[in-house]
């Protein structure tokens, strides 16, 4: 059993920090990408308070395809450049969404997201995934859980 949690009470800082250390533990030595892109979504969904879908889309391709993820069943194929993710994917930048109803081409997999923040995974400079994460609260992210989800991105790029 495993029993990586966050500590009540933390900064949001230590709180990224336990998040990316916890990722890299339980990753350590694991060859299976699929096996740590579910155990990163676990922890995501475990870590970060107040979401409402945690998880990764895979550059297949050339397209968006659904990975491992905590939340509502979602939709599989996303093509580059459509949506938060396809733009995070395409232009290799984080997009951090106060209001998902003002993003152009926003795609709704679960009505309730109100803020998104996504991730683009990077390894030797090519987008391999995207870590995206939804909330039903607006504008649940702020710049410094972009870093820290960045920091992680960074930590597990070769893991996934
Ligand atoms: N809202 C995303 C689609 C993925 S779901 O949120 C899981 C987007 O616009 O790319």
């Amino acid at each position: 059993m495993f029993s990586f949690a966050p500590t009540p009470g933390q900064s949001k800082a230590d709180l990224h920090a336990d998040l990316t250390a916890a990722a890299l533990a339980l990753t350590d030595g694991e060859p299976d990408a699929v096996a740590n892109m579910a155990n990163v979504a676990a922890l995501l969904w475990e870590f970060l308070p107040d979401l409402n879908w945690a998880g990764f889309y895979r550059m297949v391709a050339g397209e968006l395809v659904l990975g491992p993820f905590i939340g509502k069943p979602a939709c599989i194929r996303i093509p580059l450049g459509q949506g938060v993710c396809g733009t995070a994917a395409r232009t290799a930048q984080t997009q951090l969404v106060a209001d998902v109803h003002a993003f152009p081409g926003h795609i709704a997999c679960d009505a309730a997201s109100r803020s998104e923040l996504v991730v683009p995974v990077l390894r030797d400079g090519t987008v391999i995934a995207v870590i995206d994460l939804d909330s039903p609260s607006p504008a649940r992210f702020d710049d410094d859980d972009a870093r820290g989800i960045e920091t992680l991105a960074q930590a597990i790029a070769t893991r996934i």
